[in-house]
């Protein structure tokens, strides 16, 4: 049941029939941030509070898990500014929510590898989901330093010295069990995958999880993106018929 039913947007979407997991590839930052002949960081820092927004909007709506794709395993390639704003942007983001996740219960996790961080935002990371672990509202994904591949490939490395233990028979691995190696497992797959921004790529993001999962995606730039845009995701993935390979 919904929590909360916005009514400009009732004709469109049916808030009682929500996908419980939405992810989102949070892309268009550059291309906003040049349009407007800002430096690419300020298109980050749009792009965070956008974050903001929606997060805040799927928590009102009753959405149960939302993830989203903030840095890469791929973009330590970008000019050390840039990596270093996305890096401060999420410890700002961090130790500005704490208070309103307590508040509502919210759940923040993370998913990649966080060795990679600097000491004192990994420390932040790590507090942040374990104060958050037995709470019941929304829970919401980060991946930070997050590779689809990368993460199956540490699963199999994790799965395999199980084996070599004798803890685990390689015979017996199923799906599954399979998911329970990766970071998101226990998290039901995602049931929508958002690509703002116009590119028809899935760039290493869920690769595994979002095997089943129905894709929309918008010209919209990740900045300019909305709770109407959300609206009108959420209604086109009402107007898909999902089959699961079936008929
Ligand atoms: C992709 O746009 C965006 C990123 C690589 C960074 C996303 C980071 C944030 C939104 C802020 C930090 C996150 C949190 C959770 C507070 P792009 O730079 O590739 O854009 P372009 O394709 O237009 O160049």
């Amino acid at each position: 049941m919904a929590l909360f039913k916005p009514k400009a947007a009732q004709a469109q979407v049916d808030f009682d029939y929500l996908p419980r997991h939405v992810a989102i590839i949070m892309d268009g930052n550059g291309r906003w941030a040049k349009r407007r002949g800002l430096p690419r960081t300020a298109g980050h820092a749009a792009g965070a509070e956008t974050f903001r927004t929606i997060a805040t909007y799927c928590q009102k709506i009753g959405i149960e898990y939302l993830t989203v794709y903030a840095f890469s395993t791929e973009n330590w390639k970008r000019p050390l500014e840039e990596v270093s704003a996305i890096i401060g942007l999420l410890k700002k983001y961090l130790l500005e929510s704490i208070e309103k996740m307590e508040r509502d219960k919210i759940r923040l996790h993370f998913f990649g590898d966080l060795e990679a961080l600097p000491p004192e935002l990994r420390e932040l990371t790590v507090r942040t989901d374990d104060i958050s672990t037995h709470y019941d509202g929304m829970q919401v994904n980060v991946c930070f330093n997050y590779g689809g591949r990368d993460e199956i490939v540490r699963a199999a490395r994790a799965f395999a010295a199980e084996c070599a233990a004798g803890k685990k028979d390689p015979a017996q691995l199923t799906e599954a069990d399979f998911s329970g190696y990766l970071y998101s497992a226990g998290v039901p797959d995602p049931d929508l995958v958002i690509r703002p921004s116009g590119e028809l790529r899935i760039s290493n993001f869920l690769l595994w999880q979002s095997a089943y999962a129905e894709f929309y995606y918008t010209d919209v730039l990740w900045p300019d993106f909305s709770k109407e845009e959300l609206n009108k995701a959420l209604a086109a993935y009402q107007g898909r018929s999902r089959r699961y390979g079936g008929v």
